[in-house]
């Protein structure tokens, strides 16, 4: 039930002429013998360095996020400094993936992420969408907006200030 939410993501942020590229991270097929950049996705790291941005959409797996998104993360290091991250979780539950949002925080300093002050929740996340896949809550649209909005400002700071001040 991430995979909704991603393509919405993705799709909100599309509308705003941003591009924009959604990975799974089950499709990085990453070992699970070794981690960190030893295990480095020439294509991941790729993107990661493109991105001004990241959105990553979490479930709540045990009051936490799920381990596979950590070993993906684990996988790269420069290619995340001072670039801004927001944090989308998913729950089952109707927490929406809140205790999972904020054990990631420290992991996204540590990466030299730069987390904006806005989240979003969707909580049960099985009655968020209809069989179409269209939203059933259309003020999750309106919460997605300031978030957007916030990512993007912070996204463009981030840039100017990688591209004109030397640290
Ligand atoms: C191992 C595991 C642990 C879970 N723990 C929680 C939890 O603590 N709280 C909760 O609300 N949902 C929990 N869920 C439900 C997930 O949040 C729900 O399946 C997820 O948001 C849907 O995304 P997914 O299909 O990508 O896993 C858990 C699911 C799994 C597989």
């Amino acid at each position: 039930m991430s995979e909704p939410v991603a393509r919405l993501m993705v799709e909100e942020i599309s509308r705003r002429e941003i591009e924009t590229e959604l990975i799974d991270v089950v499709a990085l097929g990453l070992p699970i013998d070794d981690a960190g950049e030893a295990i480095k996705p020439p294509a991941f790291a790729a993107s990661m360095t493109r991105a001004d941005a990241l959105v990553i959409v979490s479930p709540e797996y045990n009051h936490s996020f799920p381990g596979l998104l950590k070993h993906a993360l684990d996988t790269c290091l420069t290619e995340y400094v001072h670039k801004a991250v927001g944090i989308v979780g998913v729950s089952s539950g109707p927490w929406g993936g809140t205790r999972g949002i904020q054990d990631l925080l420290p992991v996204m300093r540590e990466l030299g992420l730069v987390t904006i002050f806005w989240d979003v929740y969707f909580a049960n996340v099985r009655r968020a969408f209809d069989t179409s896949e269209a939203l059933t809550d259309d003020a999750q649209l309106r919460r997605i907006d300031k978030f957007l909005a916030e990512l993007i400002w912070m996204a463009r700071t981030l840039r100017h200030g990688r591209e004109t001040m030397a640290l």
